[in-house]
């Protein structure tokens, strides 16, 4: 991955926790300005406490794309425009995708909306 573009603004989806929060302040750390996204607004706003005027976060479900509409203008209102977009935000579900005898197909509808859906929609 390129860490050193010259408009160094990424977002991040999934920011508040795991590969996400961690590639947050790998960012960070390098120099970029991170638009955080995340459904928990606590964690996002303790990120935020502790790396400051860095990261931007922004609460909103991946899942629904009406939500990922009003973000979206919501970020360009304030003038912003990523450059590279890192869109992480991810469920597993493993217990159930992983065994046959607990099939459930809400869980692969859920998946498929924040984990297939959810990256075409930011796109
Ligand atoms: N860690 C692994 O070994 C591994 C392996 C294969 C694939 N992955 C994939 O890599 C990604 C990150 O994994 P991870 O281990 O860092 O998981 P994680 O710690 O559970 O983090 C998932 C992140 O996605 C966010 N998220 C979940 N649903 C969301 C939604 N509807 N809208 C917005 N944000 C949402 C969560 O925040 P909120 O709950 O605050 O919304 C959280 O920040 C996931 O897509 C995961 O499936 C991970």
């Amino acid at each position: 991955m390129k860490l050193n573009n010259k408009n160094r603004i990424a977002l991040v989806t999934g920011a508040s926790s795991g590969i996400g929060e961690a590639i947050s302040r790998e960012l960070i750390k390098r120099g970029w300005l991170v638009i955080g996204i995340a459904r928990s607004s606590n964690k996002l706003s303790e990120i935020r406490k502790e790396l400051r005027d860095a990261f931007i976060p922004f609460t909103c479900d991946v899942s629904q794309k009406r939500n990922i509409e009003e973000t979206s203008q919501q970020i360009r209102e304030m003038g912003l425009c990523p450059s590279l977009f890192f869109l992480n935000a991810g469920i597993a579900g493993e217990s159930v995708i992983e065994n046959p005898n607990r099939f459930d197909l809400n869980i692969h509808e859920k998946i498929m909306q924040v984990n297939y859906f959810g990256v075409f929609s930011c796109t």
